[in-house]
């Protein structure tokens, strides 16, 4: 199984977005595929089930639950979800004091079997959450709007996946940054991807702003479900395209 976070610690950058419609254009392709909310905000949760199911990431991180456990089959095909619930932000406070609080994701994951990806939605922070998740993954992908002050909080972001890669996870390896909510042609943009593209790779195809992305939320589907005909649509296709192909590199 490869796993992916869907990281940043900036609110509101697509993170959610991205997730969802990264992990259902991989089931899409036949990839049997594990949407996995780290965030207590549960966003991704509330697309695909009700989030305040029994067994849920809290139960990982309270009780040690193993991931098979807690993870739900969505009506999609080759579609899993491991749901999260707003318990699990009491667990940020307990985990702080324990020295084993980095690997309760890795460990849970030990037991899956016949999984193609894990897709983790991670939190606005750099808790001890993204640390699980950075933790347990295999590479990392960063949403971000071409906003200075998106670009500001990156510096952040690549000294923790660079520590955790040196201390705990040696093969974590930053995957690229995709632009989200993009307004072409503006100056912003053309300031901003330049100075990206110094930091990491950055994704050839962006997603460009407009409201079928949150009418797609209110729908509770994806943006391929949502309108598979809308310019977004379009564009989280290629970029699934265009992340499986990097991945083969
Ligand atoms: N391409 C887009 N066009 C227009 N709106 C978008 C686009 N992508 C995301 N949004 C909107 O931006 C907001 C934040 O998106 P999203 O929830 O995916 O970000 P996030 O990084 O997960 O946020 P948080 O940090 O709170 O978890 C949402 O209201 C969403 O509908
Ligand atoms: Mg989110």
């Amino acid at each position: 199984m490869i796993t992916i976070s869907i990281t940043n610690q900036k609110g509101g950058e697509g993170k959610t977005t991205t997730s969802i419609n990264l992990a259902e254009g991989l089931a899409r392709r036949g990839k049997k595929t594990i949407l996995l909310d780290m965030d207590p905000q549960s966003n991704s949760t509330s697309i695909y089930t009700n989030t305040n199911l029994d067994q849920n990431m809290f139960h990982i991180f309270h009780a040690k639950a193993k991931l098979s456990q807690i993870i739900l089959q969505t009506g999609k095909p080759n579609l899993f979800v491991a749901p999260a619930s707003s318990r699990l932000a009491e667990m940020e406070a307990v985990s702080a004091n324990n020295v084993e609080a980095p690997f309760i994701l890795r460990d849970s994951m030990e037991d899956l079997d016949g999984f193609d990806f894990c897709i983790i939605d991670c939190p606005p922070s750099l808790s001890i959450f993204t640390i699980n998740a950075l933790v347990a993954s295999n590479y990392v992908l960063i949403p971000l709007q071409a906003e200075k002050f998106s670009v500001d909080g990156i510096v952040g972001l690549q000294q923790t996946i660079t520590s955790i890669k040196k201390r705990i996870n040696p093969q974590l390896q930053i995957l690229g940054a995709l632009i989200t909510q993009l307004k072409p042609h503006t100056l912003l943009t053309k300031t901003i991807i330049p100075i990206l593209t110094k930091y990491f790779k950055v994704f050839d195809q962006s997603i460009s702003d407009g409201v079928a992305i949150g009418e797609s939320h209110l729908a509770k589907c994806s943006i391929y479900d949502y309108n598979k005909k809308c310019r977004q649509s379009k564009e989280y296709e290629e970029f699934v395209e265009e992340f499986l192909h990097e991945l083969k590199k």
